[in-house]
């Protein structure tokens, strides 16, 4: 083991105690010490989930990049394994950056990810090389391969550059070959994706470009994913520095879902459907990987680059997991629901209907780790102009769901949840018309928000850190609607925390 990798190691075993659980949330994955970003390495081997991540323990800032892990048996309770990957190399001393994990046929597991390099030349131009690498292990060590890179800039496509040329996500075909797809950077400026294929995982060859963003859709393409889901082949990407379409897209760092067909003949999809993944504030570099059961489940870093809210400075740890959700394709569109999982922490149900028109809390309706199920609808038509929600609630804080049902804009947002930072603390996206009917299911965990709506139309997710005292829920409408609330707490079950 190198001696980077067994500080990383030693550090996070002793500093990671100091962390209380209850200044954790409870099933949101959060790192072992310091900062997070990426989910990485999402994938089932030898009977578990494995969860990697983008990892700097020593800080709860961004900076020479770790592979953290974690395992967990239902996606919720997570057990700390040691730091798997370490910048200890040439070609990944900068960092080792995103990539994916999948099983050997020979049984092993294997990691694909980027390998950063900084160069400094000698007029004092520094320049960064991304190049992908493999590390294969057991499930808790991990050996980098002694012919890494195992794809280098030199196989890229006419024009594109090797500094953006990261992120692979790895997948078995059905004969038993593989195939990654990665992130590069046309002559264009623009993001593409790339797929490398391989008979033994060992020795790559570039197939295609599969998609092209043209500049369309921000410039450069990070962490994308692709699989079939529904009879649809889906891309998912999140493209850095979008400009802002209508309410679909946002500036800044955002996520992109590509639906349609690929081509076998072409190498290329073809495009029926584009969307937003969430339309939240705090959601980016979301993978997937396909459980044994067959469902599609993506994990993404429940943080974004432009929406970063600094913690307080006695938190020890930065950056969380969202819930990992369920995929699916219905009229075409991309479909996200919690995991099912979630519910065999469901205790204490609690539900309410009534006509709500001034702002009205509900007997037994509250708290910050809880699943709440809301239904809202007019009484009689357009009883309702504006319907609102206030969840994490004191005197002074709360985060903030509305729905106009006249433009079905829905908005969260979190301008009073307490965080002291000039950056967006509100994003709306447009919803299905259903005449003023509106369907809610809000997952609290401590420091996160996460809206789903309509059945898992969409989904709007916000980190806030406003104090656990602010347990309020409140409704409200201009006008008179009929609100019918179902509401559970969730209660984790005492689990290992740490193996080493
Ligand atoms: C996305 C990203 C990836 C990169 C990693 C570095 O958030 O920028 O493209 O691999 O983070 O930590």
């Amino acid at each position: 083991m190198s001696e980077k990798l067994q500080k990383a190691r030693e550090y996070e075993t002793r500093e990671a105690q100091l962390i209380h659980e209850d200044d954790r949330p409870c099933f949101h994955f959060t790192p072992r010490i310091g900062w997070m970003n990426d989910p990485n390495g999402f994938s089932f081997y030898k009977g578990q989930y494995h969860l990697f991540y983008q990892y700097y323990p020593y800080d709860t800032k961004w900076n020479a990049m770790h592979w953290g892990h974690a395992v967990s048996d239902d996606l919720l309770h997570w057990t700390y394994l040691p730091c798997a990957l370490a910048p200890d190399q040439v070609y990944d001393g900068f960092g080792c950056f995103s990539g994916s994990a999948i099983e050997l046929k020979d049984g092993r597991h294997l990691l694909l990810y980027t390998g950063v390099e900084e160069r400094t030349h000698a007029n004092g131009i520094r320049e960064e090389l991304q190049t992908q690498c493999i590390a294969i292990g057991d499930g808790v060590n991990y050996e980098k391969l002694p012919q890494n890179p195992v794809v280098d800039g030199s196989t890229l496509p006419e024009g594109s550059n090797p500094h953006d040329f990261r992120d692979p996500k790895i997948w078995r075909e059905e004969d038993g070959s593989y195939a990654f797809v990665v992130g590069s950077r046309h002559a264009d400026g623009s993001g593409q994706l790339l797929v490398y294929r391989s008979p033994d995982a060992m020795s790559w060859k570039l197939d295609t470009v599969l998609d092209r963003c043209h500049n369309a859709y921000g410039n450069m393409w990070e962490c994308p994913d692709t699989f079939r889901l529904d009879g649809k082949d889906v891309i998912l990407t999140s493209p850095m520095e979008m400009d802002a379409e209508g309410l679909e897209f946002h500036n800044g760092h955002g996520t992109l879902c590509i639906i349609g067909h690929y081509h076998p003949e072409t190498k290329r999809m073809e495009r029926e459907f584009v969307q937003a993944v969430e339309y939240g504030l705090d959601f980016y570099a979301m993978q997937t990987m396909q459980a044994p059961d067959g469902r599609r489940i993506m994990i993404a870093w429940l943080q974004n680059w432009g929406t970063n809210t600094q913690p307080p400075a006695s938190q020890r740890w930065q950056g969380q997991m969202t819930l990992p959700r369920e995929l699916s394709i219905r009229n075409g569109k991309l479909i996200q629901v919690p995991i099912r999982e979630l519910e065999a922490l469901r205790r204490d149900r609690v539900t309410q209907q009534r006509v709500i028109s001034g702002e009205t809390a509900l007997p037994g309706v509250q708290g910050r780790v809880i699943d709440l199920m809301v239904q809202v609808r007019p009484v009689q038509e357009g009883s309702y102009q504006r319907f609102f929600m206030k969840v994490c609630k004191d005197e002074r804080h709360y985060t903030e769901i509305t729905y106009d049902p006249l433009t079905n804009v829905l908005s969260l947002d979190r301008t009073h949840s307490g965080c002291r930072r000039d950056i967006v603390h509100e994003r709306k996206c447009l919803v299905r018309d259903r005449q003023g009917e509106l369907k809610l299911r809000v997952v609290l965990d401590r420091f996160s928000v996460e809206v789903f709506v309509n059945d898992g139309e969409q989904a709007l997710t916000a980190a806030i850190d406003t104090s656990q005292a602010a347990q309020d829920i409140t409704f409200a409408c201009l006008g008179q609607a009929q609100v019918d609330v179902e509401k559970y707490d969730l209660v984790m079950l005492e689990k290992e925390k740490f193996h080493d």
